[in-house]
């Protein structure tokens, strides 16, 4: 018998990164904050988040009849309806995507179903957030869970990068810094990369973009993933001592000026509570377990954990990487542990681990239950759209000029 993650986590307590994994995603709705799984350093972003109950049929309700419900709906609604799901969603729930891919192909999938009525996205807020500014007018796009936030795009919010921009606005005096955020931001953080001349980019071509970037100006203010940024500036060639990291909260950024005034890519502190978890210490094990693996990792993981690996992507990178090692082949994975084990499962003639050994799911990806999913399509078929994402049309305006220039730039491998 095969163990779902969710076995996993309520056989082993303990096993996973978090104890609060074991419960139901609804027995946080209504609380404020992010609820089961959510890093300790995560910050709660303001207004707090109190995500609606799921209804206490819903959470009473058989798996079986849940997903009896899932597949009904689909059919009744047929080509009015388009599921999107991430690659880090569970199983149960990526069974219903029509379209399956990483942020930079989600953010494309969202383009060409334009006859659907609805989107309904299965991945995280942000992710919706731009299905809905990329979008015709007349589609709704649902988050099934609301809850289902990202705690790096948390933290970057909208008042602390005006004020890094006014502090280095004044002190460089010149119109040569392009602001990028990657996708895992707000709505209103990619408004504010198309008002200022900046784009957004993905973990799939932040390479193109920053090349793109460096076209437009001297030097790139990068937020919210410092190691997206890093990694990938050093991959180009741009010297670490030329690419600080900035503390929003300093009035001067906490940076020497004499390194500002040189500094090339001004990295915000952010980071991925999964990925940061990956150390050159579980690669240093995986090689002495298995001297031939290869170990390719996500490029949100820090520094050390890239420069030791074989390779570094995108989550659509990874699979790419696994599907064309040979048979036989044993490869570690440092990414999101629903996607490593469904890697392990379509390759049975590999041997593919992830390299953290605790269980450890997206937190937040986690929270797009069955339940939720049932529910929202139920209001569907009954005329009713539930947890719809609606970005605010001034703000989608501006976050669309700076999502188009990250659709334009085009993955190096593509
Ligand atoms: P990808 O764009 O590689 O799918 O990454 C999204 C993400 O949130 C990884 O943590
Ligand atoms: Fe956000 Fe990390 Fe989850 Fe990706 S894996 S959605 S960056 S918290």
């Amino acid at each position: 018998m095969t163990l779902s993650i969710n076995d996993l986590i309520v056989s082993a307590p303990g096993s996973s990164c978090d104890g609060e994994l074991a419960k139901s995603p609804w027995e946080f709705d209504g609380f404020p904050g992010y609820g089961p799984g959510a890093s300790e350093d995560d910050l709660i972003p303001e207004p707090v988040v109190r995500p609606g109950q799921l209804p206490a049929a819903y959470q009473r309700m058989p798996e079986d009849e849940l997903h009896a419900r899932i597949r009904a709906a689909k059919q009744t609604l047929g080509h009015r309806l388009v599921i999107l799901g991430h690659f880090y969603q569970r199983d149960e729930v990526v069974q219903y995507a029509d379209f399956v891919g990483d942020s930079f192909q989600l953010a494309n999938a969202a383009l060409t179903r334009p006859e659907a009525e609805t989107i309904v996205f299965c991945g995280v807020h942000f992710m919706a957030e731009t299905a809905d500014i990329l979008a015709r007018p007349e589609q709704h796009v649902i988050l099934p869970n609301l809850a289902a936030g990202c705690s790096m795009a948390d933290m970057a919010d909208e008042d602390s990068v005006e004020a890094a921009w006014e502090y280095l606005t004044q002190f460089y005096g010149d119109d040569d810094t392009i602001p990028v955020t990657y996708m895992n931001s707000s709505a209103a953080l990619k408004a504010f990369c198309g008002r200022n001349g900046g784009i957004v980019c993905t973990s799939s071509n932040a390479s193109t973009v920053l090349e793109w970037a460096f076209e437009q100006g001297r030097r790139v203010l990068f937020f919210p993933d410092q190691h997206l940024g890093r990694n990938t500036a050093k991959a180009m060639g741009v010297p670490l001592e030329q690419m600080p990291m900035i503390n929003p909260r300093a009035t001067d950024l906490g940076v020497d000026a004499g390194v500002l005034r040189d500094a090339r890519v001004l990295l915000w502190p952010g980071f991925c509570s999964v990925h940061k978890r990956f150390t050159v210490a579980q690669i240093e094990q995986a090689r002495a377990q298995y001297p031939d693996c290869k170990v390719i990792v996500h490029p949100e993981s820090p520094m050390p954990v890239v420069d030791a690996a074989d390779a570094a992507g995108s989550t659509d990178a990874i699979r790419k990487f696994i599907a064309a090692q040979p048979s036989g082949s044993v490869i570690a994975v440092g990414t999101e542990i629903n996607m490593v084990n469904r890697l392990a499962a379509e390759h049975p003639d590999k041997t593919i681990f992830c390299l953290d050994p605790v269980v450890c799911p997206c937190s937040t990806m986690y929270r797009i239950h069955p339940g939720y999913l049932a529910w929202v399509l139920d209001g569907l078929v009954e005329g009713e759209v539930r947890n719809q994402i609606v970005v605010d049309a001034d703000v989608a305006t501006h976050a669309k000029v700076a999502l188009e220039r990250m659709l334009a730039a085009l993955p190096k491998d593509d």
